[in-house]
């Protein structure tokens, strides 16, 4: 049974939910340093992000902000960008903090980016706790309704 097939069926996918504290906690610390490293001339507003991926390893990005405001890249955007040089990956609990290394939540553009790498279960760690991505962002349209029209189209 293929990963497509746990989606269609509903089954509660093999990932593990990052239910742990140990692990919410290793998490929170990479996002909190990541955070140190932001580039926040214009806002002021440092953020860091860490994911834990499926096969153990955390990634983190901090925000980098630019003259031209509109292109500023939010912690997520260089954290996806890391992941992906790293060697890609699927996403299995995320969060992301601020200067006082509260939790945050994702911007709509970046609940999008998280998408991209997300494992079926991903959890989110927000100042209310944990949740999914997919509570985050419902009816969202991801890489698997392109592979539906590929099966479509065959
Ligand atoms: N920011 C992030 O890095 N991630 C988010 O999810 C929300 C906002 C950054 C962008 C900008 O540099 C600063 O926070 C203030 O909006």
């Amino acid at each position: 049974m293929t990963e497509h097939d746990d989606f269609l069926t509903g089954r509660i996918a093999r990932i593990p939910a990052p239910n742990h504290d140990a692990d919410w906690e290793r998490l929170t610390t990479q996002a909190r340093i990541a955070m140190t490293r932001a580039y926040v001339p214009y806002s002021d507003y440092p953020v860091g992000a860490a994911a834990l991926l499926e096969d153990g390893s955390i990634v983190s990005g901090c925000n980098v902000e630019n003259a031209s405001y509109g292109l500023t890249l939010c912690a997520e955007c260089t954290m996806i960008g890391a992941l992906q040089m790293a060697g890609g990956g699927k996403i299995v609990a995320f969060t992301c903090v601020n200067r006082q290394g509260e939790y945050i939540t994702p911007c709509g553009r970046c609940r999008q980016l998280l998408l991209e790498f997300s494992a079926e279960t991903m959890h989110v760690r927000t100042a209310r706790g944990a949740t999914t991505l997919a509570a985050l962002l419902p009816e969202s349209f991801g890489p698997r309704d392109l592979e539906m029209n590929d099966l479509e189209n065959r």
